[in-house]
């Protein structure tokens, strides 16, 4: 049988078709706009998702039996405020994970009712980029359009909705909402009544490995498929990547080098972290994860390349880069603002340690490792809580990079994996459509018999000693610069 994973990305979403056996036939990719009306602020339309990703469909099943195709699910952009009418219009474009307008929502959770309060009912304390920070701020700012809130969604099930007709979302996604009660794993009533929400409003909740629905008969029409299709809940990207990278279980390790960068770790009990640093979510395969999000991570060296640099020959600009160790040009990688660990969304992008003879090469260095210096930040919290990482999995489109991976390998100074495919989080939802449909019996079954690792990227002591101590200049830059940051706006 064939499976098909959507991975809801925020350039772009990319489909993936694999069958029973793991092989990944095709993917197919199509972007979209991203709209950033006001600095710090960023928006995406629904319907361009959905047109987009039937397009994408359509591309993807061109060559194949459609017949054979039993299952669609996902992995979607977190925390995004989806909102629909009584017509199930899109009241307004989607508020995404990266948009950092709700402090003063964010200050009235975390200070008002509370990171105590908020920690008991969730597991979590209030980030700018999460779900019931924004819903509050459509209530202050905008509250014609909160009057007309009939369903309120994730980005990824506004495409369940649409090709189901199911309001549904599942336990990893909903995590980031902060309306949920991670460790019951049901929608918190406390939380609901601080953000003058009702039940009737939000999804019904789904495992990710859960079919919510069969695909819709005109949607199946148009896609030329059988009406038997299970549209199957999916998870957030980055749980779906855990999925995709095998990281599922106890004590395992992924990291994901997407738009944003994060370090996820899979855990079969419920745990939180003291520090409100690390996010404490439900994972897809039926347990948990404590997970470090950076708001900018390949994003960084994208923005670099593309609109400063003006190139798209990413792998010719790292060929220059041999002096690893030795780079006196840092890059604090903060272009939307950062979550993890920091919580600041006035903290900026800087080079510093420029002088006349730093080259284009230094800095382009100084991004690459800045984005894995402020993933060490997490790493640190969770080493902090006695978690204990001697090697992980890694993804996303970073991961595409020989020269990254060393970077992470010798700044975090553990062994980095590298699986078959970096398309965690559609191969991910594949695997969790292929679980729904009875291919597997479970989540972790699916990762033993599919995912393979082909290479891993070893420490090299002496680099990470060097390592070690550019880590340790790097750390002192962002509590200097952070009182400059709020004065600059
Ligand atoms: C996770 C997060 C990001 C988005 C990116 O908390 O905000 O990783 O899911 O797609």
């Amino acid at each position: 049988m064939l499976y098909v994973g959507i991975d809801l990305g925020t350039s772009a979403v990319k489909l993936l078709l694999m069958d029973e056996m793991g092989k990944i036939h095709k993917v197919v990719s199509k972007d979209y706009e991203l709209y950033f009306p006001h600095p710090g602020w960023s928006e995406q339309k629904p319907e361009d998702w959905y047109s987009r990703s039937m397009e994408g469909l359509k591309e993807l099943l061109s060559e194949c039996d459609k017949s054979k195709v039993a299952g669609i699910s996902f992995g979607g952009q977190m925390h995004g405020l989806v909102i629909l009418d009584k017509d199930d219009n899109v009241i307004r474009p989607a508020i995404l994970w990266n948009d950092g307008r709700t402090t003063e929502e964010t200050d009235y959770l975390n200070n008002t009712i509370g990171k105590d309060k908020l920690s008991q009912y969730t597991a979590n304390i209030a980030f700018t980029g999460f779900t019931a920070p924004k819903i509050l701020w459509v209530k202050n700012k905008e509250p014609e359009n909160f009057k007309k809130i009939e369903k309120i969604m994730l980005p990824k099930d506004y495409l369940a909705y649409k090709l189901s007709g199911v309001h549904c979302t599942d336990v990893s996604d909903a995590s980031g909402m902060l309306l949920f009660d991670v460790k019951n794993r049901c929608w918190s009533k406390e939380m609901m009544e601080i953000c003058d929400v009702k039940e009737s409003q939000l999804a019904k909740i789904f495992e990710s490995y859960e079919t919510v629905g069969t695909i819709k008969p005109d949607v199946a029409a148009e896609l030329g498929l059988p009406t038997t299709v299970k549209i199957v809940a999916g998870a957030g990207d980055n749980a779906a990547a855990a999925v995709g990278t095998g990281t599922v279980g106890d004590g395992r390790c992924n990291i994901s080098l997407g738009t944003s960068g994060t370090i996820f770790i899979s855990s079969k009990t419920f745990g939180v972290d003291s520090f409100n640093a690390l996010h404490s979510f439900a994972h897809a395969d039926g347990s948990y994860h404590l997970m470090g999000c950076m708001l900018s991570a390949a994003s960084c060296n994208k923005w670099w390349m593309e609109d400063i640099l003006k190139t798209t020959n990413f792998a010719d600009e790292q060929k220059a880069i041999t002096k690893l160790g030795e780079n006196h040009v840092f890059f604090l990688p903060y272009l939307m603002g950062e979550r993890s660990p920091l919580n600041d969304p006035y903290a900026r992008g800087t080079f510093t340690g420029i002088t006349m003879d730093t080259t284009r090469e230094d800095m382009t260095q100084a991004i690459l490792e800045g984005v894995a210096f402020a993933l060490r930040d997490s790493f640190e919290v969770a080493k902090s809580l006695g978690i204990k990482i001697d090697r992980t999995k890694i993804c996303g489109g970073g991961a595409k990079s020989p020269l990254w991976k060393k970077m992470i390998a010798n700044i975090l100074g553990i062994k980095v994996d590298v699986i078959e495919s970096e398309e965690g989080p559609g191969y991910g939802g594949a695997m969790l459509a292929a679980v729904a449909c009875g291919e597997f019996k479970s989540v972790e079954e699916a990762a033993e018999k599919l995912v393979k690792v082909v290479d891993t990227v070893e420490p090299d002591p002496e680099l990470t000693k060097k390592y070690d101590e550019c880590y340790n200049k790097f750390k002192q830059i962002y509590p200097a610069l952070k009182p400059i940051f709020k004065v600059i706006g």
